[in-house]
């Protein structure tokens, strides 16, 4: 490890001098989008909308997204732009103090992230793998599926792959990585998904799965359920955590970006509605209980596979681009930690990206034991995997998006404004009210649902 200590000024460090940036605004809604769609939406959303009432949740979480997600989401790009930092470079700039913290709890929630994330990728890629070999015409997926979390190694060994893919391409800087591969994989991703939610929903009883997602089942009326909203909605936005900052932080000063928080956010909330579609109506067509936990993506789709025409075909491009897009999410779940080790401590990117993920990887290894072969690996009545997911998303993330909606509203409300002096004139007061939302019910609302969540 070599610490840049000794008069390494920022001017005189080579990554802070030669900043990347996107080389088009479509580009980088694109990355952006590639950070936000990922297991978020396939493998996350439908699960905890099937054990939080359905269309109860699915309300819950549009809301959400729709007031408090987008307004932190504009707000780290904000940052990240003015301050052409990674997180804890970024506060330690614009706010100084204490803010620093802020960027460091963001660290610590994407390192955090990325051990289960590298968890449920791997399956994606064991799926893929498993669905060319034709095993789901002989066994069921449900069956396969416990096979694997059973195995000791084989989990591990998928997560190592993806999580070594990952790697590869922050190691390998993100500007023409990142940015080209998104512009191709993203409308790939989108075309097949709504390919697979016609398949779905017109198989038979798809029209009952489509049912439960959108109508809402009062009775899950709870706190608990609504902080579960709000974790998922930052969690599929890459927000809390300067994700989006270190992005955004590859912006030229100048680029209009109200518009660019607009897309990224419908972009997601599109994925999310059509995994929604495909997986429900699965589930209805498989008989599957629409509770059963983070296996549900898993153990639904290769049964709508199998029914189609060319299913094993369909299965193996849709597990590829479901760990495609994963791996578009790992990248920046890795990167804003790459970014900080290599700005604020001098590391070269390829020693601190093998670091991290290295970490990253071991820090993984009790999540994937605990669903499998290490049943003891719980608490609070939960599996490592599911503790780790839901401290980091139901509480470090909204805690996160709380102190900066407080710091965009409060600390760096004229700077912040003055950034987006270029957008539209129309939009003005929008902005206006943007401010004042960061300032006093951004923080009140998602401070309530902190705590009534975690008293009950
Ligand atoms: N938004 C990603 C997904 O939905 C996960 C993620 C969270 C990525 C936080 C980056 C930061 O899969």
């Amino acid at each position: 490890m070599q610490r840049a200590s000794e008069g390494a000024s920022d001017v005189a460090r080579p990554a802070a001098a030669a900043r990347e940036t996107w080389a088009s605004r479509l580009g980088f809604v694109m990355a952006a989008a590639g950070s936000a769609v990922g297991l978020g939406n396939i493998w996350r959303f439908p699960w905890l909308a099937g054990e939080n009432g359905g269309g109860l949740f699915l309300i819950a979480y549009l809301l959400m997204v729709g007031t408090l997600g987008i307004s932190v989401l504009l707000a780290e790009i904000v940052i990240g732009r003015a301050a052409q930092k990674d997180p804890v470079g970024a506060f330690r700039l614009l706010g100084g103090g204490p803010w620093r913290l802020v960027g460091y709890l963001g660290i610590a929630s994407a390192f955090l992230i990325l051990s289960f994330y590298g968890v449920v990728a791997g399956w994606t890629l064991a799926f893929a793998v498993k669905q060319a070999s034709g095993l789901f015409e002989t066994a069921a997926p449900s069956q396969v599926f416990a096979d694997l979390l059973a195995a000791t190694y084989e989990p591990l060994a998928w997560a190592f792959a993806f999580l070594a893919m990952t790697a590869a391409v922050v190691s390998g800087g993100i500007r023409n990585g990142i940015e080209r591969a998104n512009l191709v994989l993203m409308p790939l991703l989108f075309l097949l998904l709504v390919l697979l939610a016609v398949r779905a929903v017109t198989l038979p009883r798809g029209l009952e799965g489509l049912a439960f997602f959108f109508a809402p089942d009062v009775t899950h009326l709870t706190t608990a359920t609504i902080a579960a909203a709000l974790g998922q909605a930052f969690f599929s936005l890459s927000i809390g955590l300067g994700a989006m900052i270190t992005y955004g932080s590859y912006l030229q000063r100048g680029q209009p970006v109200g518009r660019a928080a607009f897309q990224i956010a419908a972009l997601d909330t599109l994925a999310a509605l059509l995994a929604g579609s495909i997986v429900f109506p699965a589930v209805y067509f498989a008989g599957i209980d629409p509770a059963s936990g983070p296996g549900l993506a898993f153990v639904t789709l290769p049964s709508v596979f199998a029914e189609m025409p060319a299913g094993r075909l369909f299965g193996v491009v849709f597990f590829v681009l479901l760990a495609i897009a994963a791996l578009t999410s790992a990248i920046s779940l890795l990167e804003p930690v790459v970014a900080f080790l290599v700005d604020e401590y001098g590391f070269r990117r390829r020693l601190a990206t093998l670091l991290t993920t290295v970490v990253a990887f071991l820090v993984g290894i009790p999540s994937s034991l605990s669903l499998g072969p290490m049943p003891e690996l719980a608490a609070f009545g939960m599996s490592f995997l599911d503790l780790v997911d839901f401290v980091t998303a139901s509480l470090m993330l909204p805690a996160g998006g709380l102190a900066m909606a407080l710091f965009v509203g409060w600390k760096i409300a004229p700077l912040a404004t003055a950034e987006l002096a270029g957008e539209a004139q129309h939009r003005q007061p929008l902005i206006r009210a943007w401010i004042l939302f960061l300032r006093f019910a951004a923080p009140a609302a998602i401070g309530w649902i902190l705590v009534a969540g975690l008293i009950g």
